[in-house]
């Protein structure tokens, strides 16, 4: 397998282009099964995860064309996505077990065709991710839910989903956007309440509506979808990725570094992370196609932090602060109120020097002086980014293995860090 190796001490200083996102790239992806006409999506990062959806749907009858493979520091790649026929309606277990947003197929299927069959994702290193709340919100659309043999299999009676109420408990974006892409073509009006609120969530929306349906309410706790007949295609640029950049900010700072994080409403997007960072002692100022980011102090500053639904600080930028939080002056305390079992980095960064306590969800971390290059691995795919944050500022060289988690998530992530100044390289077959 891979590694990374890190020589820490180099301050990043730069530009550095933000990828399109992830996280908003999959859910648009899956909504080309509701029209038999293109989809073309712009900005769509390279990504092992992005591969795997396009295999995903590509099972289901999707013809994919790559009409441009983008550039690093231009825009993504552009994909058209044609789905005149579905061709299968089952999920395979081989596919969604390598990933939980496979499950993003399982609404658009359902209202296109009638019916869907998909894996079970199972667990995963960040906890027991079930996904109830996805199953219930069909049923309440009239769906009927039946498991067996790992699958899922889900029919709407006389072919199509009528709309409902569909009140989550708590919430989830990929409920949201599940139900959200059902209830476009479902026979009459659904609302959505408890909705997520997450910027991926109004991309997904602006697209649909784009795409001919009847969202209202986006943004906000109420999402109001009058279903419609069909769907037609369009063209959509997929947003920034806040979370990539998010990681770089924190990556100017404790490198003392300045960074043009380049991107469309960057700041904006970045809107559940930018106080905390501003708390932590980050300083970001808008320019004309992105943000500078500096630290504004001559330390970190520690501080207290809860992760939150949108547009509260998120859960996918914990990891990431806290390898920031090991340096600070004084001590933090996070607490990670989203999944269960998300600090599976600090045993890797107590061993780089971190001085980090866990008691159940919350973290105690007291800043040290310096931090220690050492061979370290992570389980998932942001604790992977903050192994790689903290060996930009650790002494000597870090090693991070098990690259395949950030290849899912941080596009380039090897060229990106070097073109702003890191000693980062990526060493084939020396990884573990
Ligand atoms: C998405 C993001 C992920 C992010 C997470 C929270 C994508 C592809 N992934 O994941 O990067 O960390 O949002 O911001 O967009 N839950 C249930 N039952 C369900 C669904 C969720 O109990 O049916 C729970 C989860 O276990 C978790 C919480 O709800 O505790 C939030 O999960 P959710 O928002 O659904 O996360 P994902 O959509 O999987």
């Amino acid at each position: 397998m891979d590694r990374i190796a890190i020589t820490g001490g180099f301050r990043l200083e730069g530009e550095l282009p933000i990828s399109g996102a992830k996280n908003a790239a999959l859910p648009l992806m899956c909504a080309s099964l509701l029209t038999g006409e293109t989809l073309k999506l712009s900005n769509i990062p390279h990504l092992a995860d992005i591969k795997t959806l396009k295999l995903l749907l590509e099972g289901h009858g999707v013809k994919t064309e790559t009409v441009n493979e983008g550039s690093m520091f231009g825009q993504g790649q552009t994909i058209n996505f044609t789905t005149k026929t579905i061709t299968s309606t089952t999920a395979p277990y081989d596919i969604v077990r390598k990933m939980r947003a496979s499950i993003l197929v399982l609404g658009p299927l359902l209202a296109r065709v009638g019916e869907a069959t998909v894996s079970l994702p199972g667990g995963c290193a960040i906890g027991n991710r079930p996904i109830d709340l996805h199953l219930k919100g069909f049923e309440e659309m009239g769906a009927t839910i039946e498991l067996e043999e790992g699958y899922v299999r889900a029919v709407a009676p006389g072919g199509r989903l009528k709309g409902g109420t569909v009140l989550f408990p708590t919430v989830s974006v990929g409920a949201t956007e599940n139900i959200l892409m059902a209830a476009t073509l479902a026979a009459g009006t659904t609302i959505i309440e408890n909705a997520a609120r997450e910027p991926e969530i109004t991309d997904l929306a602006n697209c649909l509506n784009a795409m001919g349906a009847k969202i209202s309410g986006i943004g906000s706790r109420t999402i109001t979808v009058e279903g419609v007949d069909k769907l037609h295609g369009t063209e959509y640029s997929v947003m920034p990725d806040r979370i990539e950049a998010g990681s770089y900010a924190v990556a100017a700072a404790m490198t003392r570094g300045e960074l043009e994080l380049k991107g469309e409403n960057l700041l904006d997007a970045m809107r559940g992370s930018v106080g905390v960072l501003k708390q932590a002692g980050l300083e970001f100022t808008e320019t004309g196609g992105g943000v500078m980011v500096k630290l504004g102090r001559d330390k970190i500053r520690g501080i207290n932090v809860t992760t939150q639904p949108y547009p509260g600080f998120p859960t996918d930028m914990q990891a990431q602060v806290m390898a920031m939080m090991t340096l600070c002056d004084g001590a933090s305390v996070i607490n990670e109120t989203i999944f269960e079992n998300r600090f599976m980095h600090v045993p890797e960064l107590t061993r780089m020097g971190a001085d980090i306590t866990v008691h159940g969800s919350t973290a105690t971390v007291r800043g040290v002086d310096h931090l220690l290059g050492a061979p370290v691995m992570a389980t998932d795919l942001r604790a992977s980014m903050s192994l790689i944050l903290a060996g930009l500022v650790a002494d000597r060289q870090t090693f991070v293995n098990r690259v395949y988690h950030l290849d899912r998530g941080y596009e380039r992530l090897v060229e990106k860090l070097s073109a702003v100044g890191a000693k980062i390289v990526r060493d084939a077959n020396l990884g573990i």
